[in-house]
């Protein structure tokens, strides 16, 4: 199972549209067996997935992080002949905190999510295991972190945002201590829009970061937007709209690069 954390401690740059559709296309698409984890005390992945439980004082993502089980719900993704299931486990308020305690505790901190995720059952089961994360470092942000074998770093294009990502890439550099196998996969250009600004901006990225930044811009579209009113992914609500083309796109440059780098490593 790879475990993939969808992460940038800036807001609204499209973390969640991320890891909804990623999640859903591995599954949909690619036949993979996929665990997707709300990590975000916004709930905002449990709501597209309606198992956003608002009045409950608990939630999956609390559970893991107090050392229990969480519920895991099914949902059908995709449709036709590319319909699949995935799993996923819920997030509201609570995860604030079951945060917040684990903070206070005088046992280790970050290492509940490290823990469920490794358990053979979980492990037998996925393929792969998408986190949503919140805009913030919070102890379930760096529980997802220590849990996770890479990161994926979505990142809209405007001045401010282009130092969120030496911020981001700043930290998981030092998590590494916790976690040694934690790699970025790479930064996502996301909600995107050609302008000559725009342009501009993503060459002095794609020449100034040392990281991987993938080819595939996901386009900006209304469409988006108008899918979580449906609460639904791109590829079923809208699959010809620019954004569900170039994030069926995206996980295709993200499978291949992650098989040719298999490849040199013997896998
Ligand atoms: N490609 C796109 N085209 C148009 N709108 C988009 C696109 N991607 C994201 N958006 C919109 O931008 C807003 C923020 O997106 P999203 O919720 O995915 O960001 P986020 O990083 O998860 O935010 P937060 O930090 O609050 O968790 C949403 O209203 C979403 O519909
Ligand atoms: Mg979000």
């Amino acid at each position: 199972m790879k475990t993939i954390a969808i992460i940038n401690l800036k807001g609204g740059v499209g973390k969640t549209t991320t890891a909804i559709n990623m999640a859903a296309l591995l599954a949909s698409r690619h036949d993979k067996s996929v665990l997707l984890i709300d990590n975000d005390p916004q709930g905002n992945a449990s709501q597209i997935f309606e198992c956003y439980e608002s009045w409950s004082d608990t939630c999956g993502a609390a559970d893991i992080l107090n050392g229990g089980q969480p519920v895991r719900y099914f949902r059908s993704v995709g449709a036709g002949d590319n319909q699949n299931g995935i799993e996923i486990i819920n997030a509201n308020i609570s995860l604030l905190g079951a945060d917040n305690a684990l903070r206070a505790s005088t046992e280790r901190q970050d290492n509940r999510y490290r823990a469920f995720l490794s358990t053979e059952s979980v492990t037998q089961q996925y393929d792969y295991c998408i986190i949503d994360n919140p805009p913030a470092l919070l102890m379930c942000t760096i529980n997802a972190l220590c849990a996770a074998d890479e990161v994926i770093i979505p990142v809209t294009l405007d001045n401010w945002s282009l130092d969120g990502v030496e911020t981001i890439t700043k930290q998981i550099e030092e998590l590494k201590a916790l976690n040694e196998k934690l790699t970025i996969a790479g930064i996502l250009l996301t909600n995107y829009k050609k302008s000559l600004e725009n342009e501009a901006a993503e060459k002095w990225l794609r020449e100034n970061c040392k990281y991987r930044v993938f080819d595939t811009q996901i386009r900006r579209s209304d469409k988006v937007t108008a899918a979580t009113y449906y609460k639904k992914p791109l590829d079923e609500h809208s699959p010809r709209s620019a954004a569900a083309v170039t994030y069926r796109k995206f996980v295709n440059e993200y499978l291949e690069r992650a098989e040719e780098g298999g490849r040199e490593h013997g896998i």
